[in-house]
């Protein structure tokens, strides 16, 4: 048994550290500023959301001479974060909090590992190194647990660059929950189902530890007790589902994402829906293939490990079994009012060659071309 199925919630809402993780300190909306006073920094960066900048300035208007960064579009490319740099250099900052939702965390990270760099080089061409820049995250999205995580995507000329490094996962998150209030319905529930796959996802990954297995558990189960109330407008559920997302990119931090998301990514550019809804469309038929094929089992611990996985997921979901979980986010799927986009035959092929083999090594099933092609014919609706 790998793992311990007997232990309390880990999840104390105060620096809760990990054996793989540097500690992240989880503050109030009123704690911020005491926690700014403590780190004794003279000038911050303030990158965030281009629509939410005037209520940030007046959020922050007792932080004396705060710079702020905006110029920046949705899956940023390194033109904006070299920017963003080069002006935390001019103006001799040395602290940051990002206030938006993926995107901006993304700038921020970069701006944090780029400023020890030499601006005189490409920053994409230079080792990285350690930051000990202060960065503060206010996520404005639960869903992606960016905050939590070592890992920004930028693209440069078109092309995709990961970056990932220890010290830019965020030293302090603020979840305040009224900073979800003005998301659109359909980013809420998009959103929530992310961190929901995520915490799926990384429990049955191949890379999974005790610590993240910990992790998903309490995610999943602070999805499905405070989704409903989220959705409603509850202030209460609205920080637990902050919290859920934290933990479930704590989660990924840990052991990064499977085929869910490997099969996810060209669903949201070939019908423009969104990465949560997405992933919860691939993620509901691939927990049915799993329950079917632990006999194709990859994770070195075996086809009993990964059994034992399943049937904790299913407990994390209030479900008797891994095939009555799936059918659950089935039925969650039906109540989100999230239906699978219409396919084009055509489209088959494009999605079948646009899954990233790299994901597909962390999860716990092999998969074939034809495996992945018959689960797509499942995912969509096909017309001609
Ligand atoms: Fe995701």
């Amino acid at each position: 048994m790998y793992v311990d199925k007997g232990y309390n919630n880990p999840y104390t809402g105060r620096n809760v550290s990990g054996e793989d993780m540097k500690e992240q300190c989880i503050l109030t909306a009123s704690g911020l500023k005491e926690y700014v006073k403590s780190l004794g920094k003279l000038r911050f960066m303030a990158v965030c959301d281009g629509f939410l900048q005037k209520e940030a300035i007046a959020r922050l208007e007792w932080l004396k001479n705060v710079v702020f960064f905006s110029d920046f579009a949705a899956n940023p490319d390194y033109r904006s974060a070299k920017s963003a740099a080069e002006l935390f250099r001019e103006k001799n900052c040395d602290g940051l909090i990002a206030i938006g939702g993926g995107s901006c965390m993304d700038v921020a990270k970069c701006v944090k590992l780029f400023a020890m760099l030499d601006s005189e080089k490409s920053y994409l061409e230079q080792p990285l190194v350690n930051s000990d820049i202060p960065l503060i995250a206010v996520p404005t999205t639960a869903g992606s647990g960016s905050e939590a995580t070592c890992y920004a995507v930028i693209y440069h000329n078109g092309e995709k660059q990961s970056i990932t490094q220890e010290s830019c996962i965020p030293d302090a998150v603020v979840f305040a929950s009224e900073a979800l209030k003005s998301l659109p319905p359909y980013q809420k529930r998009a959103g929530l189902l992310d961190a929901f796959c995520h915490g799926i996802e990384s429990f049955w990954s191949v890379n999974s530890t005790q610590e993240s297995c910990k992790y998903s558990d309490t995610a999943i189960r602070l999805v499905l007790e405070n989704y409903r109330s989220y959705l409603a407008g509850d202030d209460t559920a609205a920080e637990n589902m902050l919290r859920a997302a934290n933990i479930a990119g704590r989660a990924i931090n840990i052991t990064q994402t499977t085929a869910g998301h490997a099969m996810c990514y060209k669903l949201t550019t070939l019908y423009g829906i969104a990465h949560g809804h997405a992933a919860a469309l691939c993620l509901y038929r691939l927990m049915g293939f799993t329950a079917l094929n632990t006999d194709k089992c990859i994770d070195p611990r075996g086809r009993e490990y990964l059994e034992q996985t399943l049937s904790l997921i299913a407990a994390a979901m209030n479900c008797e079994n891994i095939d009555a979980a799936a059918g659950r986010l089935g039925m969650l799927l039906s109540e989100l009012e999230l239906a699978a986009p219409n396919a084009r035959k055509n489209d088959l092929d494009i999605l079948v060659h646009s899954v990233n083999p790299i994901r597909l090594k962390n999860n716990p099933v092999l998969l074939s071309e034809e495996d992945i092609e018959r689960l797509y014919r499942k995912i969509m609706i096909w017309g001609d």
